[in-house]
């Protein structure tokens, strides 16, 4: 199952992103034998680094950030035969492109570009890679997210890209769609025809999607003032999430059936007006608090300046889908940084008994599937209550770890996705109309939260999110998941 020799081109190689997750991706799966010493990471940036410097930051980097891997020095070095470092500022017209051109000499191998950089970028990278004719027909694209702020902007990026570029060459990253249990959600639904009956909205009372992170915005203080919680997670991560969770079954796992299948929900989602998203919308931003017995500061101390910001570092929102499978069901979708726990997960809330014959009521079952950490599902149900003496019912858990199940230790969603891209399976990245959907269904919250200067909740470090936020389920009788 080998890949054909590539070129694994990285514009804004010297970035957080390629040294925390994509170089450590690649040796993983070079480590797994996914491809060969044929194969070429080239990393393009400004900085005027010869390749053997660079590849010693690599290295180090590789030590701290794939550690069980690279401490197999032979692959280690191996793998930094295949980095190579090529210093160019693709936005100067009077750049010399001649190394790069000379690295990517042949145009008979897969080539893929990995576009790292602000997103104000793409479209002019493009550009010039068809200037200096570096765009083969085996070459692809990848984008990373945020693809734009807003629609307009979303869709002048995908202009300028598609100017250059074939839809079906533009590869537009989510990593959540890269993590095992995102994946599984197609197995859990459309593999066991009993979950898939009660997966509507007749069985399930509420569906609750949760991203919490105990991080603060740590290094990334200038990007994440400029973009907040709803650009950075909701936008993407959760309305993907979203998807793959309550789409219908698509035809096939082709790329364009699952996709048409996940904008049919984006288009389907309640379109937010102003009054609703003054009763449906929260938005938080944490104060100092405590993190495992640490304290820990606010947001715009973490920003380390004394003005105020009025960006989100939380956001719940409760929303519905308009269709006949889901009209009836509240969905809850919430992410923060700064929060208790680190986790992501969806909760289906099943509905209740409606008359019990036990001498007690247990409250409802619910499926829960755990995305991350410790990916795995389970499934709350009634039992009895073992022991002597009247008939009592209590809920008992059904759990399956997909680390103790399968004795497997899932790593990163990057490395799925990296080599799907070199390989050409675009299933799992985001088709243009989608991007655009959900931006068509995000804008109105931000332009209200805007035009009506809607107040930040604040909520300490170390908590689930302003108080109000279990006033939004309360409304429909609902708990959280860490409340039940
Ligand atoms: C990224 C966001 O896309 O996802 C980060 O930009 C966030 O702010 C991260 O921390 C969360 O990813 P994960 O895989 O740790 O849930």
């Amino acid at each position: 199952n080998q890949i054909d020799p590539f070129d694994f081109v990285i514009f804004g190689a010297t970035g957080d992103l390629t040294m925390r997750k994509l170089l450590p991706a690649f040796l993983r799966r070079f480590h797994a034998q996914e491809f060969t010493a044929d194969a070429r990471i080239v990393c393009v940036a400004r900085s005027a680094h010869t390749p053997e410097k660079f590849r010693q930051q690599v290295r180090a980097t590789l030590k701290e950030f794939a550690p069980e891997t690279a401490k197999d020095s032979a692959v280690l070095e191996r793998f930094l035969e295949l980095v190579t470092y090529v210093a160019l500022d693709a936005t100067k017209p009077e750049s010399d492109w001649t190394d790069l051109k000379a690295v990517l000499a042949d145009p008979s191998r897969t080539r893929v570009f990995y576009l790292a950089t602000a997103p104000g970028l793409y479209a002019p990278l493009c550009a010039a890679l068809s200037t200096h004719g570096l765009i083969t027909p085996l070459t692809r694209v990848v984008l990373e997210k945020p693809i734009g702020v807003d629609l307009k902007t979303a869709t002048e990026i995908n202009d300028g890209v598609g100017r250059f570029f074939a839809e079906d060459a533009i590869y537009r990253i989510d990593h959540y769609l890269g993590k095992e249990g995102v994946q599984n959600l197609l197995a859990l639904r459309f593999a066991n025809p009993v979950l898939e009956k009660l997966w509507n909205s007749d069985a399930i009372a509420h569906v609750q999607i949760t991203a919490a992170e105990t991080v603060g915005v740590g290094t990334r203080g200038a990007y994440y003032d400029e973009s907040g919680a709803m650009r950075d997670m909701v936008q993407n991560h959760l309305l993907q999430v979203l998807c793959m969770l309550a789409m219908d079954a698509p035809a096939s796992l082709s790329a364009d059936d699952l996709r048409n299948e996940k904008l049919k929900v984006l288009n389907a989602l309640r379109p937010m007006t102003p009054d609703m998203v003054r009763l449906n919308v929260i938005r938080g931003q944490y104060v100092a608090g405590r993190i495992d017995e640490q304290k820990v500061c606010g947001y715009t101390e973490d920003l380390g300046r004394s003005r105020s910001s009025h960006t989100e570092t939380f956001v719940a929102i409760r929303t519905k889908i308009r269709t006949s499978r889901w009209g009836n069901t509240p969905f809850y979708l919430r992410t923060g940084k700064r929060m208790a726990a680190k986790t992501t997960e969806i909760v289906l809330q099943l509905r209740p008994q409606v008359w019990s014959i036990f001498s007690n009521t247990p409250s409802p079952g619910r499926l829960v599937i755990r995305i991350g950490p410790e990916e795995g599902v389970s499934l709350v149900l009634a039992t009895k209550d073992p022991g002597v003496g009247g008939f009592r019912v209590r809920n008992a858990d059904l759990s399956m770890s997909y680390e103790k199940q399968f004795n497997i230790a899932y790593h990163d969603s990057y490395e799925r996705l990296l080599l799907d891209a070199v390989r050409g399976n675009p299933a799992l990245f985001i088709r243009r109309d989608e991007v655009e959907a959900s931006w068509r269904w995000i804008e109105p919250i931000l332009t209200s939260w805007r035009e009506a200067q809607s107040p930040l909740e604040p909520y300490p470090a170390g908590s689930w999110g302003p108080a109000s936020t279990r006033a939004l389920l309360a409304r429909d009788g609902a708990l959280w998941h860490e409340d039940m």
